[in-house]
């Protein structure tokens, strides 16, 4: 069953205060999605709607096709059945790199991070393949250089100003999860999605990488798997909560984490959900 909490994710356009007809301007949104593997819906007839500019987080527990849907989005899985249109352009059949093209971006989806390049290098590398095409480590010095303006920009919008020297094995984990974000902000996006980005991190990590998420959410938008329902609560306007590959509920945080079917979703696989724990 699904519960539409916030009560405009049913369709395109709903009232204002004033009764007049109010556009909701949906960047992304799926009808029918279903991804089956063998016979077995792993994803099944979901209806999503991801508002241009906002933060949207997509939960559930264990096994609840977070992954798979997000594969789907992102074009690294066809679907089995359904549609899946993207700034109002049907991109169902369409290859990663095609709707990379077109803005929408997953983390570490074209921008992998070379661990023996410096931090700074692998920036340069995004942003030239960005604009150029193509990775060309032929490129003589002089030619990457002029990258390295926009490159330092962007290792200081993810606070890694101070590493730009050393090699990224050398980054601790947080450190290079935030190179990872910075080479996706390389190649433009207008709509981002982030797979889990703070799985496995400290708190200290985790704080820093919200921050970042947040300040580069500006002017776009971002779905975001997400375990850390602290994150999700502190990050996500708009959230869609799936079990069994279904989509159970959407809406803000405090409408979902009230809806009894969600709470009970969740005390099916991890009962410490119910005193407001962090970790679904
Ligand atoms: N390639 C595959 N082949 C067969 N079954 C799969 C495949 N990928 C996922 N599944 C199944 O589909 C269901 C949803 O898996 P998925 O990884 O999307 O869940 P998830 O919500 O991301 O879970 P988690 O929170 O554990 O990461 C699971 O039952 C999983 O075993
Ligand atoms: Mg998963």
């Amino acid at each position: 069953m699904r519960l539409d909490c916030n009560g405009d994710s049913g369709g395109g356009a709903a009232t204002n205060n004033w009764g007049r007809p109010r556009v909701v301007d949906t960047i992304l949104e799926t009808e029918g999605l279903t991804k089956e593997f063998r016979g077995f819906a792993a994803v099944s007839d979901v209806r999503l709607q991801v508002r241009r500019g906002s933060i949207h987080g997509l939960i559930g527990p264990n096994g609840a096709g977070k992954t798979t849907c997000f594969n789907l989005l992102t074009k690294f899985l066809p679907p089995t059945r359904g549609v899946i249109r993207y700034d109002g352009r049907d991109i169902t059949g369409m290859k990663p790199a095609e709707v990379a093209r077109l803005g929408l971006v997953r983390s570490f989806q074209i921008s992998a991070v070379f661990p023996n390049l410096t931090v700074l290098e692998n920036v340069r590398l995004a942003l030239q393949r960005q604009r150029g095409g193509s990775f060309d480590f032929w490129r003589g010095e002089n030619l990457l250089r002029q990258y390295d303006d926009r490159a330092l920009e962007l290792l200081e919008d993810v606070g890694l100003t101070g590493y730009a020297r050393l090699t990224a094995g050398q980054l601790p984990y947080g450190r290079k999860r935030a190179l990872e974000i910075a080479t996706t902000l390389a190649l433009d996006p207008v709509m981002l999605l982030l797979d889990e980005p703070t799985a496995g991190m400290t708190h200290e990590d985790v704080d820093r990488i919200v921050a970042l998420v947040k300040r580069v959410a500006a002017g776009r938008t971002v779905l975001l798997v997400e375990h850390n329902l602290k994150v999700v609560e502190g990050l996500c306007d708009t959230i869609t909560v799936l079990t069994r590959g279904r989509v159970l509920a959407q809406g803000d945080y405090a409408s979902v984490s009230r809806n009894p079917e969600v709470q009970a979703a969740y005390l099916g696989t991890d009962p410490t959900i119910a005193g407001g724990s962090q970790n679904v």
